[in-house]
């Protein structure tokens, strides 16, 4: 059976402590850290880089971090990224010509391949991929900026995949919380990414417990 996953982002946290916000998101119960990563080319915003993670990886050593890198030319940032010690790239294909080579080159680093769509890409696009990858992940906003509004037309994609590929992992994200979440359970999520819900909850350990608790049940 797949495994419910929480995974906040850490994008709206307070990033001068980027660390003490990252470990508390942990110690209420996160499954995994979300780190999004934001070239200013492929999104209108910047945010963090490969330093920033490797200096959160010296912190905290045992979690499993993702990088989603909505970046323009992911290639460039696989080895720095492995080095910093990530453990999933997660790319969007949108920018991307070859992108079986990409997930080759991603395993090669010892990481684990996610593909990312945006809600305006079809999900036949990133169909073709699934069988050289370890995740999906759904966009449920137009990727640039935390604090959006969930886009429910994109649970058909989910509908869709999780249909069609039982055991595959499907991430969502964007407007995920606690009013989004059942949307996104029904269609077949099991990895849940959730930034400003959970950064700004007054009980994140609730929260989170919360947004698992319905995606297992
Ligand atoms: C959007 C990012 C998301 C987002 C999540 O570009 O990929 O991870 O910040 O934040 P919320 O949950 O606030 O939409
Ligand atoms: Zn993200």
């Amino acid at each position: 059976r797949l495994q419910a996953m929480i995974g906040p982002s850490i994008l709206n946290s307070d990033l001068s402590r980027l660390y003490e916000e990252s470990q508390k998101l942990l110690d209420n119960g996160a499954d995994y850290l979300h780190l999004d990563v934001m070239d200013g080319h492929f999104v209108p915003n910047l945010t963090l880089g490969h330093p920033v993670v490797k200096c959160l990886r010296n912190k905290i050593k045992d979690v499993f971090f993702e990088t989603h890198m909505m970046v323009s030319n992911p290639e460039q940032w696989i080895a720095p990224m492995a080095d910093a010690g990530v453990n999933q790239y997660t790319f969007h294909i949108e920018p991307v010509d070859n992108i079986p080579e990409l997930c080759r080159k991603i395993k090669e680093y010892g990481m684990k391949v996610g593909l990312a769509i945006k809600p305006g890409t079809p999900v036949s696009e990133v169909e073709k991929y699934i069988s050289m990858s370890d995740m999906v992940l759904i966009m449920t906003v137009e990727p640039g900026f935390g604090g959006q509004k969930f886009m429910e037309n994109q649970m058909v994609k989910v509908q869709y995949l999780r249909e069609h590929y039982p055991l595959l992992n499907i991430e969502v994200d964007g407007g995920v919380g606690p009013s989004t979440i059942s949307c996104c359970a029904n269609a077949g999520a099991n990895m849940i990414v959730s930034g400003t819900a959970v950064i700004g909850a007054a009980d994140q350990a609730a929260t989170i417990k919360l947004l698992r608790n319905t995606v297992q049940e």
